[in-house]
């Protein structure tokens, strides 16, 4: 039997921090400088951003790559970019951060939510196609946690429906689907670097794609309309300046070098730590298909069945908290219960389309199960650490379970709180 409870008094797993996020080294502080001294910081005048550009898409199998603002921007600006009509149906999984489904309302587009796979977390190709009216023209897969969404199906159904398909990669970073790199899968993908992701500069996005006339689109899209061999005061078609500056991507000239590794490093521990915690009663690590040739593990998620595990999830996780392994619930709600998609709060978008669906009445029965009752995150610094490190994460869950009674004991003597939301 191992010591009490950290909640309860007990000696912790760990007391060492993890990996902390992001990584800084010289390659960092000799570049920024470097753009920093040039005074060449804009996007137009330097020339970190169209070398990122160049090595993240030949990284992510793809010939263009357009560096933006962040990766709410680029997925607006690759739906604009695919021409899909103004209100037309866009088909977007309900378990996913709000910009998925936000930015389709931002070009004037409508959001229609497909389910989940409850085990991979990632669309459900049949809740996918059930969604598919005549007024369809894109969906926008999600590689939920890093893991690549089921692109064949994905792929299938654009092909028979003429759809567009844009990956939101925005956790995939280095991730692979049949060998194939995420991002280069879809017809166009769309990456963050915001603070947390795999790869970061603070704030950032790239779009990426393998069709000329897309990139061409993207890239004026990307700069106020400006087409090639066009006089600078020359705007051909509604847009803004959405460009990456040269510092950001001097940090990210830098952060590239690690990511191969360090993608590697969080595919091994992620596969580790999935293997320790499916052997206990009520843990379903995100289940992985075998067209997952690399996680990208952006998160480590799981399910927790707390009725089979022998306590709730909130208890679970202030248990784990106190045996020093930060982790967190995730998502409160699935999308369509966002007050923005109950109340249909779309500012100036959307006014006049008849066909808008009742968000309110929206039901994705595995994306509400997770965000209610059993989603549970790790984020992705917690695997950039040894195998040792796993061992302890790992180590902590076998604890709680072996204490589950103490657990639930606990629980149910305290007052039951609101939860809020974690992004
Ligand atoms: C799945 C997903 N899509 C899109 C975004 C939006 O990226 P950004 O925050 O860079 O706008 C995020 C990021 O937070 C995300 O997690």
């Amino acid at each position: 039997m191992t010591s009490r409870l950290a909640l309860l008094g007990g000696r912790p797993v760990r007391t060492r921090p993890f990996t902390r996020w992001p990584i800084v080294g010289r390659a960092e502080e000799t570049r920024l400088v470097r753009a920093l001294r040039s005074g060449r910081w804009g996007r137009l005048q330097g020339d970190e951003v169209r070398r990122f550009e160049e090595r993240f898409a030949a990284m992510h199998g793809c010939r263009h790559g357009i560096a933006v603002a962040n990766g709410t921007v680029s997925l607006r600006l690759a739906l604009i970019a695919a021409e899909v009509p103004a209100e037309a149906e866009v088909i977007v999984p309900p378990y996913t951060f709000f910009s998925t489904a936000s930015a389709v309302v931002e070009a004037n587009m409508v959001p229609v939510f497909a389910d989940i796979d409850l085990d991979t977390f990632n669309l459900d190709p049949d809740a996918v196609e059930a969604a598919i009216t005549p007024r369809t023209r894109a969906i926008i897969p999600v590689h939920f946690a890093g893991q690549p969404a089921d692109m064949g199906a994905m792929m299938r159904l654009a092909r028979t429906h003429r759809l567009a398909v844009i990956e939101d990669a925005a956790h995939a970073h280095g991730a692979r689907f049949r060998d194939r790199p995420a991002g280069s899968l879809g017809h166009l993908a769309s990456f963050s670097f915001q603070s947390s992701k795999n790869l970061t500069c603070g704030e950032g996005g790239i779009i990426t794609t393998r069709d000329r006339g897309l990139a061409e689109r993207c890239r004026s899209l990307h700069n106020c309309g400006r087409v090639p061999g066009g006089v600078w005061y020359e705007h051909h078609l509604i847009s803004g300046n959405y460009r990456l500056g040269e510092l950001q991507a001097a940090v990210l000239n830098a952060q590239l070098g690690r990511l191969e590794a360090q993608t590697n490093r969080r595919d091994r521990n992620g596969r580790y730590l999935a293997s320790r915690l499916a052997a206990l009663p009520g843990l379903h690590p995100q289940k992985r298909p075998a067209s997952c040739t690399r996680h990208s593990y952006h998160l480590f998620m799981l399910r927790l069945d707390g009725e089979a595990f022998g306590a709730p999830r909130a208890a679970v996780i202030e248990a784990l908290r106190a045996e020093g392994i930060p982790c967190s619930a995730g998502y409160g709600f699935s999308l369509p219960q966002q007050p923005m998609f109950r109340n249909r709060a779309f500012g100036p978008y959307l006014q006049r389309s008849a066909a808008l669906p009742d968000y309110r009445e929206v039901r994705c029965p595995a994306s509400d199960l997770i965000c209610r009752e059993q989603g549970l995150w790790l984020e992705q610094s917690l695997l950039l650490g040894p195998r040792a490190d796993m061992d302890d994460i790992a180590a902590a869950f076998e604890k709680l379970y072996e204490h589950r009674a103490a657990l639930a004991a606990a629980a149910a003597t305290q007052r039951p709180r609101r939860r809020k939301g974690a992004g």
